[in-house]
This record gives structure tokens, C-alpha cells and sequence, in this order.
């Protein structure tokens, strides 16, 4: 099969559209506000030590891309006509950026998106693959995108003939011994050799394929596969190895067209961030285990959330089909995760298709009983003991599912809590120098910017011990899993849980309520740098479980003391309104990244900053 024929049969990219959704698994754009300005992120600066050593963690950060190779030296420019920003040309349209930007950042920011690989914005410039080359006029030679910053005047031609021979030729250059694996390859949908091929080559093989260099093919490094032959020697997994986890497992072997990427002795990939190397790889060289022959990617859909494995709150795609999540992706956020996230994080998605979920609501002495009949028993509890309650909320729980139960309580005026094993202790606390945070929950910020720490967990255990608490209502089971408060609660006439899945524990409730994961529900979560972020409903929750803002929202119904809001939109306007810090904003001022609240020290430190 002829190259031609191999690559016709793949899916044609898509031309490169900021506005347009990004397809699972491809490299989303830059966007214009993403881009860092010069000197905040790559092409980086010179470097502070050695160049090619690997920077120790500092203070949590995710480590800033070292410096690269020097930008291209170009004419000598006028004077800026505006201070401070560079006016230039790109394919006839005027660009205005900052200084330092690279012509590959100001072609994104104008929505363009100029063929490469190496490249990638969260990475040093490595400059190695020659795909990105432009003509710029008044220079001799084409020049690399990725690595030639813009000068004020500067007429770059991305797609004129001399360009796009260029691009055709490294094409052709990097399919010389490239396998002919697409129709079995697990990469196609999201490869970048096969959608520039498709957008920009479209050429002849002018060789036969049993004269290709053959190299290693299936060779398991853990949870990642490699496939040498694929590879286009962009050395993108080696920068990540090196500057980002500092774990240098990768390296070039061998010489001239034998070269290929290894491990040294084909070690396997230990780190928590090996998914990553999936997601940098531009081809199918490095797959991930987990996900490799599941799914092709053109059968998924993605949703913009948020992973809820700790207080960090990496922001991610979640790419389902049929109401199934297949996994997780990094969704780039500068100030968050840059375009990373562990693989803890990535794991999160097995967690809501497993068969352990609660679908239904129950009662212990009736067994499954609609929602609606569940509510009304725990109403009619509530509404006889009154402020003799305490509630328990979880940190686990969006913003506007802590808002609705804390006006829960108020309307009794009940004790309420959150601090089940202080998890506000850890809430900042790196475990790795990297993303992952102590406090495995995702909003443990937002439960203390709702004021939810305040009548102490040691003073609703009292008063359950000692008969003052007749109903106690739980956000999550972790109080009924705390061995210390055992006793305690067995002095509690009733007790009400809202579960997504099924654990031992909840034969202590009275009463089980179906709540649906962070997947199935529109809603917020408030990171540890206090940034608020949109998390959107991918699937549908199984049975009759329910966002718990809904369930809260049921009770007050019953309790003739309605919360005034039937979305999790309009919760959210209603929390917004109730809090200094929250003032103004609301969905739509949220963005896809997210907004920092004001006030808090922390904020200030955002990782990689
Ligand atoms: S394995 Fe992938 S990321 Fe690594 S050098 Fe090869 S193509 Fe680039
Ligand atoms: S660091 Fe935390 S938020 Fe980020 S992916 Fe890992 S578990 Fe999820
Ligand atoms: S992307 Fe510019 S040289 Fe590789």
C-alpha cells in the first residue's frame, strides 16, 4: 500500500479554527489568552543553570520550561510604532502581540495554526522537526516558526509555494520509514503525521515499503506502549521526562535513519504522570495502556470538567460515548495544570461506570423506594426535630450542591460541618512537586468559602451522643466510615446519606439518597488557589440519582422554604450574590479556565507561575 492510499484512508484534519471544538485527543490550539506573553512560558527564556539539566521542584509548581535555542536572529526592525506591542504581517492580516512572541503564538492567536511537531506551548523549543518553516521577507532562508520571534514590520508568508514545498518535502522526509499502521494504529483520528499528511502532503511514496528501516514495534514500558518505528523523533516525551517530572526515562539511540526512542534497558515508565507521554506524543508511538484498542476517537464526544482527585483541580476533557466516559484528558489552563494532569487523576473516570453505584433511593426497614418517597420521610424528620439537626457536608460536592445544604440547614437552623479528617490541613499540600495535592478532594476551598467549618465536627458528635441531634443529614459517607465517631452516631434516632456508591457504611443510614458524580452534573468546584472553575455534565447518572443541590432543593420544597433555583446555574447566581469574593460572577463570566477569587495569599501562588 502506497503511502498515499494509507494516509487516504484516514480522516482528513480538520483546518485549524480556534472557534470550533477541539477533536478528542488532538492538541487543542492555543488559545489567544493562553499564550504566554514573552519571557511567561515557551519559546522560553535563557537558561538560569546548565543547560539540558532538569530543575528541581520548587514550592509545588509545575516546573517552568528551561530555555531553548536562541530565536532566530532576524533583520535589524524599526522602532515599535506602539509601545510595547509588535505589528507585523501573517499571510496579509495584521498581528498584533507582545514582544518576544514566537511566529507560531501570534499565527495562533490570529486563529492559524502552522504545521509542526516539536513544538509544543508548554515545553522548551526544541526546533528539531522542520515542519514549521515560513518564508519571512528580507530573510534568505525559510525560517522555523516555532523559534523566530516577531519583529515589528515583520511579513511573514505561511502558506506561499516556497513554504508549503517545504512542508510537503519534510512530509515526505518523515513517512520515509514510517510503518504503514494507520488502519491499526490507535492513534489515527488524533495524529498529527496523518492530518498534516492529509492537509499538507498528499504525495507519492518514492519508496517501496519493504525498504523501510524497520524498528521495535510493542515494546511495554508499563502503563505506556512504545512503538519506535512510528516515531518522528520530535523529542517531545524526552523534554517532558526532563523538565517537567525530571525523570530523563527517555533518550535518542543509534545514528542517522537507525536512530530510535528508548528507555534505557526498556525500564518501565514509574512516575505518576506517564499519561502525559501519550498525550505529547504527536503520533502513535506512545500509547497509553489503559485506553490503547478501546475506543476509536472518532466516535467520541468530549465534555470540559474539572478532575476531582484533589485540591488542585486539574482542568480536563472527559471524552464519553453513549453515556460511557472511555478517560480523561488534560485540558490546557496555564494557571492550573498547564497541559498536564497524573495519572491518579486520569484513573478517576473508572470510578463512575463501575457497578458499585447507587441508582436508587432506599430505606432500611423498606428496602428500594422511589426519590421522591425518600424525600418526603426525610422532610417529614427534619421538619419534626428542626434545629435539633446537624448536617455533614462533603468536599466532594460542587459549590452550588454546598450552597443548597447549607440553606438546608439555616432553614432549621441545625448545626453544620464539613472537616471529616481535616482535609482544609492538606488542602495546599504537594505530594509529589508537581500536581498532586494531599487533600484528595476537589473542593474543600469551596466548603470553607461557604463558611461550611462552623459548628465544629467534635460538637455535632457531642450532641449526637448526647440525644441532642435527633436527624443528621450526610453530603457523603465519610463521617459513617470514621471509626472514632461509631459510637456517636449510634445514639442518632435517623440518619439520612447521600451515596454514589455503595459501602458497607451506609447500613447505618436510615434513609439512602442516590447522588450523582461530578460527571453527571452541571456545577462548580473552588481549587486550593481559590480559582473557581465550571465542571459540565458528560453522562447521565445512573437510576434516579440526582445532582445533591437537587436533593437539598427538594427537601427545603417540602420544608416550605424553597431555595429559589432550578439549575445549577441558578444556584450558582444565587451563591454569587450571597458572598463578597463571589460578586458578579456567574457561568458565563467563569470561562473555560476559570476565575481566581480575590483575597486570599494563596491565589497568588498559582503553579508554574
Ligand atoms: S516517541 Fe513520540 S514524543 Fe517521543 S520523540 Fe518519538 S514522536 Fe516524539
Ligand atoms: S493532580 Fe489532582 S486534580 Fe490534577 S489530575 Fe492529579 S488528582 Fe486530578
Ligand atoms: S515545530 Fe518548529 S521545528 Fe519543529
Amino acid at each position: 500500500m502506497s503511502d498515499e492510499k494509507k494516509a487516504g484512508e484516514a480522516p482528513k484534519a480538520a483546518p485549524a479554527d480556534p472557534t470550533k471544538a477541539t477533536p478528542p485527543g488532538a492538541q487543542p490550539p492555543a488559545k489567544a489568552a493562553e499564550i504566554p506573553p514573552a519571557g511567561g512560558g515557551p519559546p522560553v527564556q535563557q537558561p538560569a543553570g546548565a543547560p539540558g539539566s532538569a530543575p528541581k521542584s520548587q514550592g509545588g509548581a509545575v516546573p517552568e520550561p528551561p530555555a531553548a535555542k536562541p530565536p532566530a536572529a532576524a533583520p535589524p526592525a524599526p522602532a515599535p510604532a506602539k509601545p510595547g506591542v509588535v505589528t507585523a504581517t501573517i499571510d496579509g492580516k495584521t498581528v498584533e502581540v507582545a514582544p518576544g512572541t514566537t511566529v507560531i503564538q501570534a499565527a495562533l492567536q490570529m486563529g492559524k495554526e502552522i504545521p509542526h511537531f516539536c513544538w509544543h506551548p508548554d515545553l522548551p523549543v526544541d526546533g528539531n522537526c522542520r515542519m514549521c518553516l515560513v518564508e519571512i521577507e528580507k530573510m534568505g532562508k525559510l525560517q522555523i516558526a516555532c523559534n523566530t520571534q516577531l519583529t515589528e514590520g515583520m511579513v511573514v508568508h505561511t502558506e506561499s509555494e516556497k513554504a508549503a514545498q517545504a512542508h510537503r518535502t519534510t512530509l515526505e522526509f518523515l513517512l520515509v520509514n514510517h510503518p504503514i499502521d494507520c488502519p491499526v494504529c490507535d492513534q489515527a483520528g488524533e495524529c498529527y503525521l496523518q492530518d498534516q499528511y492529509m492537509e499538507h502532503g498528499l504525495h507519492d511514496s518514492k519508496i517501496e515499503p519493504e525498504e523501510k528501516v524497520r524498528k521495535r514495534k510493542v515494546v511495554d514500558l508499563g502503563p505506556i506502549m512504545l512503538d519506535a518505528e512510528r516515531c518522528v523523533l520530535c523529542s517531545r516525551c524526552i523534554r517532558f521526562e526532563r523538565f517537567v517530572t525530571g525523570t530523563d526515562s527517555f533518550e535518542f539511540k543509534n545514528r542517522g535513519d537507525h536512530t530510535q526512542i528508548a528507555t534505557f534497558e526498556d525500564r518501565p515508565i514509574t512516575h505518576n504522570y506517564a499519561g502525559n507521554l501519550a498525550d505529547v506524543c504527536p503520533v502513535g508511538a506512545l500509547l497509553s495502556h489503559d485506553f490503547r484498542f478501546k475506543m476509536r476517537v472518532w466516535f467520541l464526544e468530549s465534555a470540559d470538567s474539572v478532575c476531582p482527585g484533589c485540591s488542585t483541580g486539574c482542568n480536563v476533557f472527559v471524552d464519553h460515548r453513549d453515556g460511557e466516559v472511555h478517560r480523561l484528558r488534560p485540558r490546557r489552563n496555564v494557571e492550573v495544570n498547564k497541559s498536564w494532569m497524573c495519572d491518579v487523576g486520569r484513573k478517576e473516570y473508572k470510578e463512575i461506570a463501575i457497578d458499585r453505584r447507587v441508582g436508587a433511593a432506599r430505606k432500611r426497614d423498606g428496602g428500594a423506594v422511589p426519590l421522591s418517597q425518600a424525600l418526603d420521610e426525610v422532610a417529614t424528620r427534619l421538619a419534626a426535630a428542626r434545629a435539633a439537626t446537624a448536617f455533614v457536608a462533603s468536599p466532594q460536592s460542587t459549590n452550588e450542591d454546598l450552597y443548597a445544604f447549607r440553606a438546608l440547614a439555616d432553614s432549621l437552623g441545625g448545626m453544620i460541618d464539613f472537616r471529616v479528617g481535616s482535609p482544609e490541613r492538606n488542602l495546599r499540600t504537594l505530594e509529589d512537586g508537581i500536581l498532586l495535592r494531599a487533600d484528595r478532594n476537589p473542593n474543600t476551598q469551596g466548603c470553607l468559602d461557604l463558611g461550611l467549618g462552623r459548628s465544629g465536627l467534635d460538637a455535632i458528635l457531642a450532641g449526637c451522643s448526647s440525644g441532642k441531634v435527633q436527624a443528621l443529614i450526610l453530603q457523603g459517607p465519610e463521617l459513617l466510615r470514621l471509626p472514632e465517631a461509631a459510637a456517636a452516631l449510634s445514639s442518632v434516632p435517623f440518619i439520612a446519606v447521600m451515596a454514589t456508591h455503595e459501602v458497607p457504611e451506609l447500613e447505618r443510614a436510615q434513609v439512602v439518597l442516590p447522588a450523582a458524580m461530578w460527571a453527571e452534573v452541571e456545577g462548580t468546584f473552588t481549587n486550593y488557589q481559590r480559582r473557581v472553575q465550571r465542571i459540565r455534565r458528560a453522562v447521565p447518572a445512573p437510576g434516579d440519582a440526582a445532582p445533591r443541590w437537587e436533593m437539598a432543593a427538594g427537601l427545603l420544597e417540602r420544608l416550605h422554604a424553597p431555595l429559589g433555583a432550578a439549575s445549577a446555574r441558578e444556584v450558582f447566581a444565587l451563591l454569587a450574590q450571597s458572598l463578597k469574593d463571589h460578586a458578579g460572577l456567574n457561568y458565563k463570566a467563569l470561562g473555560a479556565t476559570g476565575r481566581a477569587l480575590p483575597g486570599n495569599g494563596a491565589s497568588a501562588a498559582a503553579p508554574g507561575a
